[in-house]
């Protein structure tokens, strides 16, 4: 990618494509304390107020910056690095690549919490390991007073839900979900019947004396890859048809219609849901029916296969915290007559860990 300046015009190259840099677009973009608040980093200008036809007088393009002269007076120096950079999406968060796992996945990144670890290059590179393989654990959590609210408000704050701010995951009489039960759980995502799903959850294990209650981890972006690949109309009818997903109890009825694979807006994956309890398919021919029936059993076998499980038993302090948009989780049968298993969990949105992140990257300089 490069830039270059011709008759008093900004071009952008890209993949072979010259494009002309509208003179407003970089109006926007002047800087200097007169424009820019030098704490906030907000404008200072609306350019709504702005008039629509700006033109550039004059301009300068060295190796580092780009000096510009506005026809409404206006004079500004930008980095050409700065340019570039909003061309490359590199520093999106959806551009560090997802590493794909499966149940051969045996050493994962722990990392062990301190006082102080959120404002640490440490927590840099837990988030990085979350991204790339949408989990992480941490080790050593203090497990009293509900600090799991502490630690995910420190890293962003809470989304709260109708299970409250954190809920606590043990069996317990009369469940509102088969969670708050010893019964064993499939991989599943949580809450497909919110819109939006809640990103991220957390879960926090104060307590685990008994020998089974084993948490297991899925990695839907493997799944999903695998499925186009083997079984590509199973994909797509599962990446096209939105199926009704529901919670129903004493004091809400939540819906929400969605894709059991959704792509984003350049077909490619963006979040998968799957919890075969609370979905209702919608009434299609019945060819359609059959082939959505056939697709479904298929990423459920997968889902469940041993081939992309892994298992793993919580500590107590030990902090999980996974992608509820690409990993399925679940955990084994336990007795609860043999001791306590107490997990606290919550949930929070990817704005908190993407703007923690971009912050220790800055503060860090990586
Ligand atoms: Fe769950």
């Amino acid at each position: 990618m490069k830039i270059e300046l011709k008759n008093n015009k900004l071009f952008f190259e890209y993949n072979g494509l010259k494009k002309e840099i509208h003179p407003f677009w970089l109006r926007e973009r002047v800087n200097g304390d007169s424009f820019v608040d030098k704490a906030t980093k907000q404008r200072l200008f609306d350019p709504t107020k702005l008039k629509e036809n700006i033109q550039i007088n004059s301009m300068n393009l060295s190796n580092d910056f780009l000096e510009i002269t506005f026809d409404d007076g206006v004079q500004t120096k930008l980095a050409i690095q700065n340019i570039l950079k909003e061309f490359s999406n590199m520093s999106d968060i959806k551009y560090i690549s997802k590493i794909k796992w499966d149940s051969s996945l045996k050493d994962f990144n722990n990392f062990e919490f301190n006082d102080n670890f959120f404002e640490e290059e440490e927590m840099y590179k837990a988030l990085m390991s979350f991204y790339q393989y949408g989990f992480v654990i941490f080790k050593k959590v203090p497990t009293q007073n509900n600090f799991i609210v502490n630690f995910a408000n420190s890293i962003g704050s809470i989304r709260r839900t109708n299970f409250g701010e954190f809920f606590n995951v043990k069996s317990k009489p009369n469940p509102n979900d088969l969670a708050y039960t010893s019964l064993p759980l499939a991989p599943h995502t949580d809450n497909p019947y919110r819109n939006p799903v809640p990103c991220i959850q957390i879960l926090h294990c104060i307590e685990n004396e008994v020998s089974g209650g084993y948490s297991t981890l899925v990695d839907g972006f493997t799944v999903t890859e695998q499925l186009k690949k083997d079984f590509p109309k199973y994909f797509k009818i599962l990446s096209e048809i939105k199926v009704r997903f529901q919670f129903i109890d004493q004091s809400v009825v939540l819906e929400n219609w969605a894709e059991m694979i959704q792509l984003d807006e350049f077909g490619e994956f963006k979040q998968v849901r799957f919890s075969p309890r609370l979905d209702f398919v919608p009434l299609m021919d019945k060819e359609k029916l059959e082939l959505y029936y056939s697709a479904r059993k298929k990423i459920s076998e997968l889902y469940n296969s041993d081939d992309y499980r892994i298992e793993f038993k919580l500590q107590p302090g030990d902090l999980l915290m996974m992608d509820n948009y690409r990993l399925l989780h679940g955990r084994t049968t336990y007795d609860a007559n043999e001791g306590n298993r107490f997990l606290q969990g919550c949930y929070i949105d990817y704005d908190s860990t993407e703007g923690k992140l971009k912050h220790l990257k800055r503060k860090f300089n990586l």
